[in-house]
């Protein structure tokens, strides 16, 4: 194969770093606007959403890793207020800090991931404090609000008096309102660059990206640019005039301002413009000024672009109050289509949350028609979007964005095309560009499943072409190289391990590559959706090939002895039951076949003893549902005649991992994926196998869930009267017809449709099919079992 493509346009980066400094248009800053009548639009759905639901947790990995931020759905820049410093592990807010330190628009989607590009607005009073340590404002919890579309926090600067601080964002302008009450001369600082932390505290690992701000008091400005980007150390794209843009707006003149220094605290009054690290900018503003009002436009084009940015998202004369309200709209336009009746307040808080986690990420890229792509360093024409855990999000993420929010799954779709033409691959995880995060192409899932549900407004054949290669070329020094987690200076990782074995012995060998079972399976599963994709396109000989690597692959692991899937080397040996898994072990990874469950429960003994070896996994404490592998195992029981079992485990997996506390997400969210996972078991069916164009049923949780579906005339409309207190499931019908089989075809509701589930608090023989007992009769497994 050949190495991707890395041609840069030096003609490009010029430009950029011109219009990065040009100036503003001579048009004066908004004065501040007397604040509006606050006329929230209704919406049941949104308020019962709690942002702060997911930022706890004892450790990074035990934390969904959410913050309390404003911004509408998968807006490009999340505000939020900034309690520490944030880097890979850490999350800008964290509930257990007692003071803020600015308010940051933050492009970090998920607590493993690195910042990029942010920049930080800090309100303060007397005299100005750039530093961090020197910066913070002690505040409490009961002075706070927390909504999607609008936060508010009083605090208490160290001179005496309040600061209030109010902030909304639309995808690409944060709105900021600062309120004095009885303090110092007030102020504010904007910082563009600081000492960022890679990884771990240890100075070893600390950088200090350069980058620029200026100061224009005729127009109330501040603005400048941030090359900030945390994960630059890992992956392919070195993305060299990659920056974070921003232009402040204020709505009060500077009486005083210059540059700052945020690492030794030096203010140059007077200064309008300077380069270099830990650079901030700071503008003091008249004795007894109670209000200001500032809006940040920002861009990963320009500052230009970012001020356009700003005029055309929250014009001058916008006042904070209309933005919020704005903002609030977009999200009740998603929200109010779930209406639910029954369950608990928390349970709807636990819903609704879920699904604003869900409509986060991936995130806007793009701006006014164009976009700036990493992966070629220039500016394109398109829409894109960035934020991309596929390895997480292709298991019910993305089903359920092609349920609740059809209208973006072809730009997305495209944008991962766009990835492949200027960066030679589809993503894997896409944090501004390519960081070799997890294993495996999923990206071949997500373009399948979209085009098996009818989505094709997307170049199909390109997508085909994209897939293909994913299937058939190995990344460059397969042979040579592990492509372990976070490896540095190493290509892209793709299907490492294709070409040293699997394309020829079916596995991937342990020997050579890192996380060689988890591989092994996953390249499996991938090959399956790329065959799906392949007889969706009338490529029979294709979908022939793939579908039998598919099948293959998987069991060329399986250990007969054991029973387990165990990783092999090069030569056929195995590499024992630890060996080779990613963020999984071997009963995870042993239930990770979704595309020939058949063959599985075959391998294992037929039914009843797949059953028994499911019983084993969930009572032996080794189903983690804090992390992905695990996710579609309870669901295993209905495929295996044993449906009440996946009823009773699906309940209870839901009231141990999820609720509306700050600790209410017992992993991380991964973009969305740990709430998927609720969303769909609420509704009663999940997508064990996405590219099948199947659920399997599980039980829902709420007496009725009616969902307008964008686009569809019918609503879909979920009956189970008392299923909050009756967890199994008697019957099911379908648009009035019983169904007997624990399955339902996404085309039999992708229009809309009513789904009847009579409830039990007992078992039921309903999905539990009778199953040879191995003494010659046969028996139910709920009563035998
Ligand atoms: C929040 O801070 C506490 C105390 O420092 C820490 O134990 C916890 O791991 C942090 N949470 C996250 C998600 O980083
Ligand atoms: C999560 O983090 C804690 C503390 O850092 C560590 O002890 C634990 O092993 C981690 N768990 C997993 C599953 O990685
Ligand atoms: C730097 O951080 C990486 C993780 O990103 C860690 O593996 C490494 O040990 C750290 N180095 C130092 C010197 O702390
Ligand atoms: C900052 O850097 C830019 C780009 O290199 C340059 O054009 C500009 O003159 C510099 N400004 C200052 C104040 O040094
Ligand atoms: C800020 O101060 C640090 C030393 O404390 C220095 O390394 C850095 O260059 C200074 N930044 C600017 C923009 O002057
Ligand atoms: C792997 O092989 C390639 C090509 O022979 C060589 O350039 C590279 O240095 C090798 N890498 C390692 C880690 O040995
Ligand atoms: C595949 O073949 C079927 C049946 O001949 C046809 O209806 C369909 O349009 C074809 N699809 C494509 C993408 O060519
Ligand atoms: C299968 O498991 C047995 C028993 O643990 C072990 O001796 C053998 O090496 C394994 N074989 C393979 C190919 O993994
Ligand atoms: C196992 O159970 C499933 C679901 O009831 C059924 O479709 C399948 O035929 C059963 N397999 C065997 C071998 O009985
Ligand atoms: C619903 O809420 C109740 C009360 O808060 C709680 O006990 C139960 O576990 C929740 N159910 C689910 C499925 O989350
Ligand atoms: C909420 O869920 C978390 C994560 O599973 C758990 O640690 C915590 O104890 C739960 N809190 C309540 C009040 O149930």
């Amino acid at each position: 194969m050949s190495p991707p493509s890395q041609s840069r346009s030096w003609r490009a980066s010029l430009l950029l770093a011109l219009l990065a400094f040009s100036k503003p248009d001579a048009t004066c800053g908004a004065g501040a606007q007397a604040p509006a009548a606050f006329s929230v639009p209704k919406s049941s759905a949104v308020d019962y959403v709690d942002p702060l639901i997911g930022n706890g947790g004892d450790s990074p990995n035990g934390s969904g890793g959410m913050i309390p931020s404003t911004a509408p759905p998968f807006g490009m820049t999340r505000w939020v207020a900034q309690t520490r410093q944030n880097y890979v592990s850490v999350t800008p807010y964290n509930y257990t800090d007692s003071s803020i330190h600015g308010f940051q628009g933050t492009h970090q989607p998920a607590i493993w991931m690195g910042e990029s590009g942010q920049v930080v607005i800090i309100p303060g009073a007397g005299d100005v404090k750039p530093v961090f340590a020197d910066r913070g404002m002690s505040f409490s919890h009961d002075n706070e609000v927390v909504t999607p579309s609008y936060c508010s926090v009083s605090m208490d600067p160290p001179g005496g008096g309040r600061i209030r601080a109010e902030h909304s964002a639309t995808s690409r302008v944060g709105h900021l309102r600062f309120s004095f009450d009885s303090t110092d001369t007030p102020y504010v600082v904007v910082e563009a660059t600081r000492a960022s932390v890679m990884g771990s505290a240890d100075p070893a690992n600390v950088t200090y990206p350069s980058g620029s701000v200026a100061v224009d008091p005729s127009t109330r400005e501040i603005y400048g640019r941030n090359p900030e980007r945390q994960d630059f150390i890992i992956g392919p794209d070195p993305a060299p005039c990659f920056s974070g843009y921003f232009c402040a707006r204020f709505s009060e003149p500077f009486k005083i301002y210059g540059t700052a220094n945020n690492s030794n605290g030096q203010l140059l009054a007077g200064e309008t413009e300077r380069n270099g690290t830990q650079l901030s900018a700071y503008a003091v503003f008249e004795d007894g000024t109670e209000v200001v009002d500032v809006r940040v436009g920002v861009s990963l084009i320009s500052v230009e672009q970012a001020r356009k940015n700003l005029d055309s998202e929250i014009p001058d004369g916008t006042t904070l109050e209309q933005t919020a309200q704005k903002v609030r709209e977009a999200w009740a336009e998603k929200l109010d289509r779930i209406q639910v009746e029954g369950g608990s307040a928390e349970n709807k808080t636990v819903l609704y949350t879920a699904v604003y986690h869900t409509l986060q990420y991936p995130y806007e890229q793009h701006e006014d028609g164009k976009y700036y792509s990493g992966y070629d360093d220039t500016v394109h024409d398109g829409e894109s979007y960035t934020g991309y855990s596929i390895w997480d999000t292709f298991r019910a993420q993305w089903a359920w964005t092609i349920f609740l929010a059809p209208e973006r799954v072809n730009g997305m779709v495209q944008s991962m095309l766009q990835d492949y033409k200027e960066g030679g691959w589809l993503p894997m995880w896409k944090n501004i560009v390519e960081t070799n995060i997890m294993v495996g192409t999923h990206a071949d899932s997500l373009i399948a499943e979209a085009v098996l549900k009818g989505f094709t407004g997307f170049d199909v054949e390109t997508a085909w072409e994209a897939v293909y290669k994913d299937a058939t070329v190995p990344p460059v020094n397969d042979w040579n190289t592990s492509y372990f987690d976070r490896e540095e200076n190493v290509g892209y990782e793709v299907r490492a391990g294709l070409s040293s074995v699997y394309d020829t012995k079916g596995w991937v060998a342990s020997d050579i590559h890192s996380e060689a079972g988890s591989r092994t399976l996953d390249y499996a599963y991938d090959d399956y959706a790329v065959s799906v994709l392949a007889s969706l396109l009338n490529k029979t000989s294709e979908a022939s090939f793939f579908l039998d690597r598919a099948m293959s692959s998987p069991f060329s692991i399986f250990n007969a002895t054991t029973g387990f899937m165990e990783a092999r080397n090069a030569d056929g040996s195995g590499a024992g039951e630890e060996a080779g898994w990613t963020e999984g072990d071997m009963w995870a990874y042993t239930f990770d076949v979704v595309q020939d469950v058949d063959g599985l429960v075959e391998r294992r003994g037929g039914n009843m003893s797949f059953v028994e070896f499911l019983d084993q996994h969930f009572d032996g404490g080794h189903n983690d549902h804090t992390n992905e592998p695990s996710h579609h195992i309870p669901y295993m029981y209905s495929l295996a005649g044993a449906a009440s079992k996946t009823q009773e485990r699906v309940r209870s997996i839901a009231e141990e991992n999820y609720n509306a506390s700050v600790n209410g997400l017992s992993g991380n969210e991964d973009c969305g994926q740990m709430s998927a996972w609720f969303i769909f078991s609420a509704l009663g069916f999940y997508p064990v196998d996405p590219v099948s164009g199947v659920y399997v049923v599980g039980a829902p949780f709420f007496d009725k869930i009616h969902i307008d579906l964008p686009g569809v005339q019918n609503p879909l409309v979920i009956i189970s009267s008392n299923a909050p207190t009756a967890p199994y499931v008697g019957s099911l019908t379908l648009n009035g017809a019983p169904l007997h089989e624990p399955i339902i075809h996404h085309s039999e509701i992708s229009g809309g449709g009513v789904i009847v589930f009579e409830m039990s608090s007992v078992p039921k023989g309903w999905g539990n099919a009778v199953i040879e007992d191995g003494a010659g009769g046969t028996t139910l497994v709920h009563q035998e079992l």
